[in-house]
Formats: structure tokens, sequence, C-alpha cells
């Protein structure tokens, strides 16, 4: 009995000292609300005004989880994470009664089926593709679908594990972004882009200028299989970055070739590398250095330097010319970058890409150099579109982060990523076991190349890559649709290169 008054008396005690210091912490607040002079709401309203930040902060999950339709929300909306989720865990992609698709707004694309679709028996693999027929190494893939460049760094280290491991299951390369070739990339053995970006994290001498030592060293590794260099991406073309010097550990300041505890200043772009003959030099001194084929990446904004870039490679003969070309859509994915830049520069992918392909066309390169797509293309009627319009490949970035489990909660620059992709928090990365998760990175990369074989048996194709621009008509504004090799109107001839 006595037993029970005293914790009766001391849980008592506690609550009276809870409540206590409840009224105190409110008290502070106030005056320090009222006292303060930098936000005027919490000045006028003092402690209240301080759940308009909770709110505004709670409001992104309620609008996400009870209040968007399944069509409604950008970067990506329900149904397209949807499909990437069922995908990546191997469940039933079907769905049920109709589409929820608006197939009424001018823009939107509709595939042209086939009255005799291809049959089953009459399928054929995707063929297989050569990036850079002329180099010591070229590489060879019958893979349509890859993983888009993501650093070590702007991602975790479970979530590089688990896309290795997950790539080289399913055949498809892996792109290290600029961050440099760090162990987890190489760990599950798939076929590896290394990618240069301007502050040359990973192939840099101490002045940050390119190293044919260390780019020699980065191309012993057999599964490293291209280079790309970084021109730019789409989210953020003409931005540089700092990596603070807090986040320069042994590690991080090892694989990039920087001081420990330094800041580190990428530049806003190559500083050797002022115009198309420049890249072209570039391209080939890597070339020769590696034995493996050579790209670069770029956001396509101004594009005349492309028309001087092609004359160039004629006056040099085809053999200086870029191996591939990735095209990074206006609306790509980063870590972080600052929202005038990602809201409003660029050309989005469904512009770029055809107008590319065609003066590709018009110069008569189109054999020679591959094109790879990117930019929000991470369900198979996105990866089939960009098929039409003349990729050769498509790379993903964010549709293998939803595999991994993202649920865009669009918090990868603060450190807080509440699935451990975007984060270098220890205990938010227990969440990510990467073992389960290359399992899901192989099934959605699996689930797409077959089910873009969907589409393009349903035009009557044999497999994806004879999906051509008649394969698909687009939506006009006067409500009927124009097919999309009527839609561009960029085949024009170009002028005999002097
Ligand atoms: C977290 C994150 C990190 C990225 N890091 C790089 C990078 O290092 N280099 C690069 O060229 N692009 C980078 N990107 C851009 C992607 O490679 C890709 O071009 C872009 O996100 C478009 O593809 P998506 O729409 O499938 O994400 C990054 C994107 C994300 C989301
Ligand atoms: S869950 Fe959120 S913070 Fe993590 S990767 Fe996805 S969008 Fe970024």
């Amino acid at each position: 009995m006595d037993t029970v008054l005293t914790v009766k008396s001391v849980l008592a005690d506690l609550f009276l000292l809870a409540i206590g210091l409840g009224v105190l912490a409110i008290a502070v607040m106030f005056v320090v609300d009222v006292t303060q002079t930098k936000h005027a709401v919490r000045r006028n309203y003092p402690v209240v005004g301080r759940f308009r930040y909770f709110f505004e902060h709670l409001g992104e999950f309620f609008r996400q989880y009870f209040f968007a339709q399944d069509r409604e929300e950008l970067p990506f909306n329900r149904a397209e994470r949807a499909w990437v989720y069922r995908a990546a865990k191997g469940v039933d992609t079907t769905v049920a009664f109709g589409s929820t698709r608006d197939l009424r707004p001018p823009g939107t694309p509709i595939f042209v089926n086939c009255a005799f679709p291809t049959l089953e028996e009459d399928a054929a693999p995707t063929a297989t593709t050569t990036v850079g027929p002329g180099c010591r190494h070229p590489f060879h893939t019958d893979r349509l679908f890859n993983i888009s460049a993501m650093s070590y760094g702007a991602i975790s280290k479970p979530a590089v594990v688990a896309l290795s491991n997950g790539a080289k299951q399913a055949g498809i390369w892996l792109n290290t972004g600029e961050g440099g070739l760090s162990p987890y990339h190489l760990q599950g053995g798939c076929d590896l882009i290394f990618q240069i970006g301007t502050a040359k994290y990973g192939v840099r001498d101490q002045h940050g200028r390119l190293s044919d030592e260390r780019l020699s060293d980065i191309a012993s590794h057999e599964q490293v299989r291209m280079f790309e260099i970084k021109l730019s991406q789409g989210a953020k073309p003409g931005k540089g970055g700092i990596l603070p010097g807090a986040k320069v550990n042994k590690k991080i300041a090892a694989i990039r070739g920087i001081p420990i505890g330094q800041d580190s200043i990428s530049p806003n772009r190559h500083p050797d590398i002022n115009s198309p003959a420049d890249l072209l030099d570039m391209i080939d001194h890597i070339r020769t250095l590696t034995g493996r084929p050579v790209g670069f990446k770029a956001v396509i904004g101004a594009w005349g330097w492309l028309e001087e870039l092609f004359q160039e490679v004629h006056r040099r003969g085809i053999d200086s010319a870029p191996d591939f070309l990735t095209i990074d859509s206006a609306d790509g994915g980063t870590g972080a970058a600052p929202q005038s830049l990602i809201d409003f520069m660029g050309m989005p992918i469904r512009e770029s890409l055809p107008m590319t392909v065609d003066l590709l066309d018009a110069y008569k390169l189109r054999p020679r150099i591959r094109v790879i797509a990117s930019g929000k293309l991470i369900n198979p009627g996105a990866v089939a579109l960009a098929l039409c319009a003349g990729a050769d490949f498509v790379n993903s970035a964010r549709g293998f982060m939803f595999s991994l489990g993202c649920i865009q909660a669009l918090q990868c620059n603060k450190n807080t990523c509440p699935t451990g992709i975007t984060t270098h928090n220890r205990r938010l990365q227990r969440g990510l076991d990467p073992e389960d998760k290359a399992e899901r990175v192989y099934r959605y990369a699996m689930t797409m190349h077959k089910e873009v074989g969907v589409i393009a048996h349903s035009c009557g194709v044999a497999e994806p890559r004879q999906l051509r621009r008649h394969h698909v008509r687009v939506v006009n504004d006067r409500g009927s649709s124009t097919p999309l090799d009527e839609f561009y109107p960029y085949q024009k001839p170009r002028p005999q290169i002097a």
C-alpha cells in the first residue's frame, strides 16, 4: 500500500515538474519572441507564431499523403512513383478499371498501336549497341536503362553499395557522378562510367588540373568502361559548388584527391574547356590515354555550339567525335541547387532530345555518336518515348532512388533523408539495407526493360530499339494529335562544312 502511495506521489511530483518546466519554457519563448526583431509574426504573436513553421513543414507530408491526387504532384506524382515501387518490389504492376492519365492536354504523347502487334514468339531480344567502336576498349551492351550520375557524397555509402550490386545483377551501368570513384562503386562489380566534373575529383593534380597519372589509375580498373566529361547537369547549369571542409574527411579526401578538412570549390565550368575545339581536344586526350569511349553530358540551352562542334568533328575527321552525348533535362534532379537554376535554366528533354538527334542526323553523325537521355524518365512510357525520339539509352537517377525507397521527402540537401539515401547520418543510414535494396534496383531495371518491350510489341516492332518517331503522336492545341515525326521542326539540311 505504502509503495503504491509513494509511486503515486512521485508521479504527481513529476507531473507538476513537467507542467512547471512547460510553463517556464513558454515564458522563455514569449520573452525571446517579443524581444527579437527578425521575425515579424513571432514578435506580433509570441509563442503561437512558432507553430507556423511547424505546420508549414508538416504541410508537405499532409499534401503528399492525404490531399494530392494520383497525377498531381511534382516532381513525380504518386502514379509515377507507385509504378517504380511496385516494379522494385517485384509485385504486380497492373492497375484496374481504367487510366487516371488525362489524354487531353496539348503535348500529351500517345503511342501508335499496331493492328497486328508483335506475337510473343516473334519478339526479339534488345539489340546490342557498341559505344566507341574505334576505341581500344569499345563498350558493348544490350541494356537500355541505366543508372545516372550520383556521386558518393551526394548519396550515402549503403545507397552506392546497393546501386552497384543491383546494377551488376541487372547488367546495367552505374555512373559514378562527379565525386570520384569510391570502393563502394566498385563493390558490386558492375560496369561503371567515370564522370569527370569541373573539379576533376578523383583525376586531379594538386592544382585541380587533369592528372594523367590519376586518370590512368582510374582506367586501370576494368570495371570503368567509359568516361563522361560533365559540362552541365539539368538542375544547375553554370553552377559549381563548395564541399565544406567539415565534410572532407580522410576517405572523401582520398577519393576526390583534395586536402583533408579544407573547403573544396568546384568551378562553374571546366576552366580548360573554352570552346567546342577544346572539348574535342580533351575527349581525344582522355580517349587516347585510357583507350575507353569518352563522351560528355550537358543540358541544352543555347545550341549553336553543338553545330560548331559537329562542324569541327568533320574538319578533324569522324574519329575525333565524342563517342556519346548525355542530354540531361532542365527538370533533372540534384542533391542541392539554387532554385533560380532548378526552376528556370535549360530546355526540357522532350525538346532538346529530338533537336539534338536531328542535328546529329543533319551532320551525318548519328551512326557514330550514341545518345543517352535523362530527366524524369522513370516509367516505361517515358523511356519508350525517349527511344522513339532517338535516344540509344536512357539514364535515371531519381527512378533508382525510388527503387532504393526514396519517398520524395525533398530533404536531400539537409542530411536528414528519412530513407538513408542522401544522408551521412549513420542512424538514418541504418534503415537502408544494401542487400535488400540491391534486389529492388535489379527488379526495377528488369521490369523496366520488360515493359518497354511490351510497348514496343504493341507498336508492332520486335524490340524497343526499333521504336521510331512515327510510333508516337502528340496531342496538339486543336485537341487532335500529330505524329511525332511532324511535330518537331528541326530536320533541316545543314550547309557544307568549309
Ligand atoms: C542526389 C543526386 C545527385 C546527383 N549528382 C550528379 C552528379 O554528380 N553529376 C551529374 O552529372 N548529375 C548528377 N545528378 C543528376 C542526375 O544524374 C540526372 O542527370 C538527373 O537527375 C535527371 O535524371 P532523373 O530525372 O532520373 O533524376 C544528380 C541527381 C541527384 C538526384
Ligand atoms: S527520401 Fe527525401 S531526402 Fe531522401 S532521397 Fe528521397 S527526396 Fe531526398
